[in-house]
C-alpha cells in the first residue's frame, strides 16, 4: 500500500479534495493550524451563539457543485436562505429583491466542513512550516519542530500567501502563488437585546466603509435572540485600517451601520471584531488547481478560481482529479 496523501488546510478546498480521494480509495491525512475545520467558512462561538464571521452564504452555478449542494441539503447540512435584500447607495437604502438561490450551512456555516471531515484523520492546531521531498516521499515539518510523513503526495489548500511559503520545493508553483494578491476584510458582529426595527435581512452596500451586512438571526437554524448582525468592511477600508485596534474598528463600523440602516440603533449588548488577513483574491483566476504532478505536489483554494465558496470546492475537486489522473498514467 502506498504512503498516504497529506492535505494542508481543512477549509472547503482541502476537504473537497480529501473527500474525492477518500472516495477513490486513497488514504489522506489532514493538517490545520486552527482548532477546527472550516477556514473562512468557520463559525465563531460567542455569547450570542455561533456566528458566521466569514462566508455569509453561497451560490451554486456549476452543475457539479449544484448536485453536491443538493446532496448536502438532503443530509441537512445546508438550507436555502431567502433574505429580504436591500441595496445601499450614497446613503440611500432600497429593497433589492432577486431570484438568486442562496445557501447557508445549518445550523452554522461550519456545519458543512465538519460533516465533510467526518472521521478522516486530522491534526488540528498544527501549523505546517515546511514541505520537503526526500528521494521518494514528502515530509512535513510543523511549527513545533515535529516531522510528519512519509507521504506519497501533498495537497496545499491554504490562501495563496500561506501556500507560497510551503512551496519552496517547487519554485514555479511558488512564484504563481506569490503573484496572487489577497485582500483583507474586517468583520464585526453586533447583538441587540431588542430587535432593530427594520425589515432588512441582508444588504449590499456601496459608498461606505461597509460592503455587506446580514441579520444572522434571519438565517435558517439560528437562534432568534438576541438580534445579531454581521457587518463586513470593504477591501479598501479594511486595507486602510489593517492595524486599527478591534475596539476602534467596532466603533467605526457600528457608526457606519447606524448611519445607513434607517432605524434607531441602541448600544449593542455584545460586539466583536475579527480581521481576515487573506479574505479574497484581488482578482479571479482560471487555474482550477496548480500542480507538479511528476513530483506529487498540488495546490488548490478559492484563489485558483472565483474566490468564492463554489470556487474553493471546485478547486479541491480539480486537485484530486489531477492527482488521480496522474496515478492512472
Ligand atoms: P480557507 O477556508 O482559507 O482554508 C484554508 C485553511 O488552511 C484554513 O483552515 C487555515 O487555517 C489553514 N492553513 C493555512 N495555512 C496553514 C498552515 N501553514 N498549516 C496548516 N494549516 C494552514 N464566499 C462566498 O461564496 N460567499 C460569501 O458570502 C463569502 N463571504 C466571505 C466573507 C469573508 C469575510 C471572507 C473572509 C470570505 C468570504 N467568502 C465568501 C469566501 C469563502 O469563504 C472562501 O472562498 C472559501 O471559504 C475558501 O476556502 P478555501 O478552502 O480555499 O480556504
Ligand atoms: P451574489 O450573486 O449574491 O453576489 C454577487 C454580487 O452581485 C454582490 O457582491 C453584489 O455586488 C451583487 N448583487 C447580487 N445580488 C444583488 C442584489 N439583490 N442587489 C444588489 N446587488 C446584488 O453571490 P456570489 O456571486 O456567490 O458572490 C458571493 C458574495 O460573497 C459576493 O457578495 C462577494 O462580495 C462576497 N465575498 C466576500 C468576501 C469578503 O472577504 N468580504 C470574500 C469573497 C466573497
Amino acid at each position: 500500500m502506498s504512503a498516504p496523501i497529506a492535505i494542508i488546510g481543512t477549509g472547503l478546498a482541502g476537504l473537497s479534495a480529501a473527500q474525492a480521494l477518500h472516495t477513490a480509495g486513497l488514504a489522506v491525512q489532514l493538517f490545520d493550524k486552527s482548532r477546527g475545520s472550516g477556514g473562512r467558512m468557520a463559525s465563531k462561538r460567542s455569547d450570542a451563539g455561533s456566528l458566521d464571521l466569514g462566508a455569509q452564504y453561497f451560490t451554486a452555478r456549476d452543475r457539479r457543485f449544484m448536485e453536491t449542494v443538493q446532496q448536502w441539503q438532503a443530509r441537512g447540512w445546508v438550507a436555502e436562505w431567502d433574505p429580504q435584500l436591500y441595496n445601499s447607495r450614497e446613503g440611500r437604502l432600497s429593497p433589492s429583491p432577486d431570484e438568486q438561490v442562496r445557501w447557508v450551512g445549518t445550523p452554522r456555516m461550519s456545519a458543512i466542513t465538519r460533516a465533510m471531515l467526518g472521521a478522516l484523520p486530522v491534526h488540528f492546531s498544527c501549523r505546517i512550516t515546511e514541505v520537503f521531498r526526500g528521494e521518494q516521499h514528502w515530509t512535513l515539518q510543523d511549527a513545533e519542530g515535529q516531522s510528519h510523513g512519509p507521504f506519497s503526495s501533498v495537497i496545499i489548500a491554504t490562501p495563496a500567501p500561506q501556500a507560497t511559503a510551503l512551496l519552496a520545493a517547487t519554485p514555479k508553483l511558488a512564484s504563481a502563488a506569490a503573484n496572487v494578491v489577497m485582500e483583507p476584510t474586517w468583520a464585526v458582529a453586533l447583538s441587540f437585546a431588542t430587535a432593530l426595527d427594520t425589515p432588512v435581512e441582508g444588504c449590499f452596500v456601496q459608498d461606505s466603509p461597509l460592503d455587506w451586512l446580514a441579520r444572522s438571526t434571519s438565517k435558517p437554524g439560528r437562534d432568534a435572540n438576541p438580534d445579531t448582525w454581521v457587518l463586513h468592511a470593504s477591501s479598501a477600508w479594511s486595507r486602510q485600517h489593517l492595524d486599527l485596534g478591534k475596539e476602534a474598528v467596532i466603533e467605526q463600523l457600528l457608526g457606519a451601520f447606524a448611519e445607513m440602516i434607517g432605524c434607531a440603533v441602541p448600544a449593542p449588548s455584545n460586539a466583536l471584531a475579527h480581521r481576515w488577513l487573506y479574505a479574497r483574491p484581488a482578482s479571479g483566476h482560471e487555474w482550477g488547481a496548480l500542480a507538479d504532478a511528476d513530483h506529487g505536489i498540488y495546490v488548490c483554494g478559492d484563489w485558483c478560481l472565483s474566490g468564492r465558496v463554489e470556487g474553493a470546492w471546485l478547486s479541491g475537486q480539480e486537485a484530486a482529479r489531477r492527482l488521480l489522473e496522474h496515478r492512472r498514467e
